[in-house]
């Protein structure tokens, strides 16, 4: 049991190495000020998961288990603490420093000397008693509602107030005698069912779909700094991924053979484990993306809304785990185009966004070959650029295998 949680610890350290070098930001960058962003995971915090919607495990620790100092957050799981404080941190403008004790360079995050952290502290505990009392415990209200990205919330409206826009014009009455023009009916809107199964025909059918073997893509992976480098995915289905990215620090590998996922870098070889592997896994499962419906338990569909210029409907999913998504199809493709998931946190609900973009043909199946990753945690955004993308060309099995960690030199 010990030796487990050593394990997982010493797990947690070398996936934020990895996590870094990956992204080149997550233990230098925050949203707001660079300077003072942190490494969670170097914290001993663990790395959140990539889908906010990915569960807790249920064996997984709280806050106030794994932390020195929580007042009001108790029963938050440690993974969320991450993605809570950035969410924090964005929601005031501000960076962790607006808060918490930095003195020459290192962090006492249980310190309570700021003054912030204790306001902070009050305002989580109104907004916990705000959606309790008035949204029957939903997590509607959140730092945001009112901060919107800054500390001192604007309650007062400041001249000259926005003039509102003009009203419509009544229509025409008819002349006497006349029947009123029937408005036209408006098509029911689509069900959530036929969206997807318009989304399977606009990939290329579900015929092509299940000749899907093997992806091997080529491109760049940009992170949150922007700088891109050079990336391979190779993917089988249904759950084999191999991963190469190679930064100016060094080449990183990961992969999963649809057992363990493991990690190479210049430090080692290293097992992958939650919530590091909940996170690859929503990101590089073969269908995760194409085979949606089995991934929901309740999916309504309908509403029109527009992603640039482009008109799209959005399906709103519940997941088995009752985690909200958000699916927004384009309208006139029918593909893809935008994935939301939804945390649940109780001081709000933070989303986390996949787009989409750049649908071409691949032997018949339409692949996207740009996808950006925007979430409030600097170390998840991303930006991958496929240049090259091949379907079932043959992908040697014993890459997704962890490789042998290299012979200890002996002292
Ligand atoms: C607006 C204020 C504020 C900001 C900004 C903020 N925090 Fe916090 N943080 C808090 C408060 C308040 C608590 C204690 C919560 C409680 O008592 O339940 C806390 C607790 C923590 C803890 C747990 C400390 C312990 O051992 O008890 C860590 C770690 C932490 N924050 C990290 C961060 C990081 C990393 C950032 C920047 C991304 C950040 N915080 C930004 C207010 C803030
Ligand atoms: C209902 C609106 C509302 C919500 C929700 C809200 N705040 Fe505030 N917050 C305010 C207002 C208004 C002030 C300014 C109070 C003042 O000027 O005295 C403030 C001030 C603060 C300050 C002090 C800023 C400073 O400059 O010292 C902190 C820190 C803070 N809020 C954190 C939070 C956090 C964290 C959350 C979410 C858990 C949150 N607030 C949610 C309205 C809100």
């Amino acid at each position: 049991m010990k030796l487990n949680i050593l394990r997982l610890l010493v797990v947690a350290l070398a996936c934020a190495s990895a996590v870094m070098l990956f992204t080149n930001v997550r233990a230098q960058k925050s949203p707001v000020n660079p300077e003072f962003a942190v490494s969670l995971s170097s914290l001993g915090m663990a790395v959140p998961a990539q889908t906010p919607a990915a569960p807790a495990a249920p064996q997984e620790k709280t806050v106030d288990q794994t932390r020195k100092n929580i007042k009001v957050l108790k029963g938050l799981p440690d993974s969320q603490l991450g993605t809570v404080m950035n969410f924090i941190a964005i929601s005031m403008g501000r960076r962790c420093d607006f808060c918490h004790v930095n003195k020459g360079g290192t962090w006492n995050w249980e310190s309570d000397d700021k003054e912030e952290k204790l306001t902070a502290r009050k305002m989580m505990t109104m907004t916990l008693a705000l959606n309790k009392d008035n949204f029957r415990g939903s997590p509607t209200v959140s730092c945001y509602t009112c901060h919107r990205g800054r500390n001192s919330p604007q309650g007062i409206p400041s001249f000259p107030l926005p003039t509102p826009a003009p009203r419509p014009q009544p229509q025409a009455t008819p002349a006497p005698g006349q029947p009123a023009a029937t408005p036209a009916p408006t098509p029911a809107a689509p069900t959530g069912d036929q969206i997807l199964a318009k989304y399977i025909e606009a990939l290329g059918g579900q015929a092509a779909i299940d000749k899907m073997k093997t992806l091997v893509m080529k491109g760049t992976y940009a992170g949150f700094n922007g700088t891109a480098v050079p990336y391979e995915v190779d993917l089988a289905a249904p759950d084999k991924f191999y991963i190469n990215a190679t930064s100016p620090q060094g080449t990183i590998e990961r992969g999963f053979d649809g057992k363990a996922a493991w990690e190479k870098g210049p430090r080692g070889v290293n097992e992958l484990m939650n919530p590091v592997l909940d996170d690859l896994k929503s990101t590089f499962l073969f269908f995760h993306n194409i085979k949606l419906k089995e991934q929901f338990t309740r999916l309504r569909g309908g509403r029109k809304d527009k992603i640039g210029d482009r008109d799209v409907i959005v399906v709103n999913g519940m997941t088995a785990d009752n985690h909200r998504e958000q699916l927004f199809f384009d309208a006139e493709t029918g593909l893809l185009r935008r994935r939301i998931s939804y945390l649940e946190t109780p001081i709000g609900v933070i989303p986390n966004q996949v787009d989409f973009e750049d649908y071409r043909d691949v032997d018949g199946v339409k692949v996207p070959f740009t996808v950006k990753v925007s979430s409030v945690e600097p170390g998840l955004v991303s930006t991958r650029v496929y240049t090259e993308i091949k379907l079932n060309a043959p992908v040697d099995d014993a890459k997704f295998k962890m490789p042998a960690a290299p012979a200890k030199a002996t002292p």
